[in-house]
């Protein structure tokens, strides 16, 4: 992530929300309507579900998974793996982990698939689907513990993932869900048991549920990989995982990421629309990795070598800490509290930091002292996660 998007992009204070996937508004400068519902009646918030429900829908390219999922290939080896968003007709999450279920030496993979999405079978045929895909509305599970190379040419390739799910009945079941959560809700019990059974959750999830997502893996106490909207590290029930050290970012978070959505997906920015080959994508500049899994930018050092000076680092209103607008900026000499932009998160080790706070949220920060918008001479200011240096680094 580069230092640009510091200042511009990441963390503006009332950040567009009109392309937003979950239409939250968590940008905003107090960061008090984080989580409150903005609906008003019961007919609303069906309208509110389905627009959320559709904002859902996007879909990751191959190429961003491999960019990710290449750092961690020696933690994958032997592993369960848990698709647990993912129509395996659909999902190129799923598709990368059958592709390389050999190379990378995995016990299993798992693949979960709610309701039916909107595009299903009708644009991201990663299949001949035709008497492949289970019929009907139910949603299904697909478990494999093998790939065998079926057609003998050596590799393991789609052709052989297909014949692996054409001859062995075991391989896929309906879901049916329970009373609280229908078929293939990642948190209905169908889906939990499975979740149980796994060792590594890889997904992009629906924005729409990130916390209550993410809350369940570390319940779990599941390792995890994860796309996420850059915006939800200052969530309430989120950033009080990434500041105890039980999730951080991955590697693979700069750069504007292009997914695969429906053709009646409504994007109003042109600058984050294209059509290639009659296929329609939005891009997301925000979207990184969350992760719980060890990567060795975690272990990185920032480059810093500015002097701290009162004159260019001046002090909050409100804390008893320094505004500090980018991160290639942070002082190495200042050992007190400094506001720093999230996206220090992209360049956190925590050999050399302290994650104290953030400026979203008092409910999250237990002393009270944090959680609250921070002020420069009397304006409130981006948001800012805050840090200080831990002893002798
Ligand atoms: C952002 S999309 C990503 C799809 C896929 N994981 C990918 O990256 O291509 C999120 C997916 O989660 C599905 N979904 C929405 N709510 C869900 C839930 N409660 N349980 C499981 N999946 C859900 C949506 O239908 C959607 O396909």
């Amino acid at each position: 992530m580069t230092q640009h998007s510091d200042s511009r992009q990441a963390d503006r204070p009332t950040g567009r929300q009109a392309d937003r996937p979950t239409g939250r508004q968590a940008d905003r400068p107090t960061g008090r309507q984080a989580d409150r519902p903005t609906v008003s009646s019961a007919g609303n918030r069906t309208l509110s579900k389905a627009k959320k429900d559709k904002n859902d829908e996007f879909y990751t390219q191959l190429v961003d998974i491999e960019n990710e999922l290449r750092h961690y290939r020696d933690q994958l080896r032997g592993k369960t793996i848990f698709c647990n968003c993912d129509d395996p007709f659909e999902s190129n999450f799923f598709r990368y982990f059958a592709l390389n279920f050999n190379t990378l030496g995995l016990k299993k993979l798992i693949a979960t698939c709610h309701v039916k999405s909107s595009i299903a079978g009708a644009q991201l045929p990663l299949f001949d689907m035709e008497g492949l895909k289970p019929e009907g509305k139910l949603p299904y599970a697909i478990e494999i513990n093998a790939v065998p190379d079926h057609d003998g040419d050596g590799a393991t390739d789609l052709a052989d993932v297909e014949y692996l799910l054409r001859h062995d009945a075991n391989s896929s079941r309906p879901l049916e869900g329970d009373a609280d959560y229908s078929g293939g809700d990642f948190r209905s019990r169908e889906c939990v048991a499975l979740l149980e059974e796994a060792d590594i959750v890889v997904t992009n999830p629906p924005f729409s549920l990130f916390r209550e997502y993410v809350a369940q893996l570390v319940d779990y106490g599941k390792q995890f990989l994860i796309i996420g909207n850059q915006n939800a590290i200052t969530y309430k029930g989120v950033f009080t995982f990434i500041k105890n050290n039980k999730m951080w970012l991955g590697i693979d978070n700069g750069g504007t990421k292009w997914f695969r959505v429906p053709n009646d997906y409504d994007i109003q920015t042109e600058s984050r629309k294209k059509i290639k080959d009659g296929v329609k994508y939005f891009s997301m500049g925000s979207v990184v990795w969350f992760t719980n899994m060890d990567n060795p930018k975690r272990h990185d050092s920032i480059p810093l070598f500015k002097k701290y000076s009162s004159a260019e680092y001046p002090a909050y209103d409100n804390y008893d800490a320094i505004d500090v607008a980018r991160v290639a900026d942070i002082p190495i000499d200042y050992d007190g509290v400094m506001g720093v932009p999230i996206t220090f998160l992209d360049k956190y080790n925590p050999e050399h930091f302290e994650l104290v706070g953030s400026n979203r949220d008092v409910g999250q920060d237990p002393s009270g002292v944090y959680g609250r918008g921070s002020m420069l001479h009397g304006k409130e200011t981006f948001k800012r996660l805050f840090i200080r240096r831990k002893t002798g680094a």
